[in-house]
């Protein structure tokens, strides 16, 4: 039998960091032997508001650059509410809508600028994290071969010392001898 130390409808840092420790798996981390993850309860601009009181800390990775206009920015705030009260998702298999068509052709301004050298780019796929924008990148690769009548040409050219991702494509062109996915060499 498991005996709660904490009520289980209470909240609080140490519940947090309970739970944390038995379930949940953090990237770059073993599953069992990480601890001291701080609980954060909050977050604004440049500070994350931990829960065991009233410390803050600067988030000086801006959470992996997934905060890079700071936390909470008003104008990102204002833009989320208006968008999640019209549709928070809906699929792209078959369907479309203005937001992403939109950000499309924006994100194609933004690249064919005239200072930028090369053929212009026509075309955005969309995914979720770094790592899946690396996994769609050499899968568009694999599959232009195929379509031109190359399925063996399947190897992939990378730099010597680069990071992709950590998911199974990204792992493989990242750096074999030192980088921090060695494990996955070959
Ligand atoms: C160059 C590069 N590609 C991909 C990634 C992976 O991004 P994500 O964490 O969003 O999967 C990173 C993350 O550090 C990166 O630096």
């Amino acid at each position: 039998m498991t005996i709660l130390e904490h009520s289980p409808d209470v909240w609080d840092a140490n519940r947090v960091a309970d739970a944390d420790r038995r379930h949940v798996w953090h990237p770059y981390a073993p599953r069992h032997g990480a601890t001291g993850n701080l609980v954060v309860e909050s977050a604004s601009g440049t500070r994350l508001r931990l829960a065991d009181g009233d410390r803050e800390v600067i988030d000086g990775m801006s959470s992996w650059w997934a905060a890079c206009h700071g936390h909470g920015h008003p104008a990102l705030r204002e833009a989320a509410h208006r968008q999640v009260d019209r549709m928070s998702h809906v699929m792209f298999g078959g369907l479309t809508h203005r937001p992403a068509a939109e950000l499309a052709e924006r994100l194609l301004g933004l690249i064919n600028s005239p200072d930028l050298a090369g053929d212009p780019l026509t075309s955005v796929f969309f995914s979720d994290s770094g790592s899946v924008s690396v996994e769609v990148a050499l899968k568009a690769a694999l599959q232009y071969q195929r379509g031109v009548g190359h399925p063996e040409r399947t190897r992939f050219l990378t730099w010597r010392g680069g990071y992709h991702g950590d998911t199974q494509g990204p792992m493989g062109v990242c750096d074999p001898d030192g980088g921090m996915h060695s494990l996955w060499t070959g």
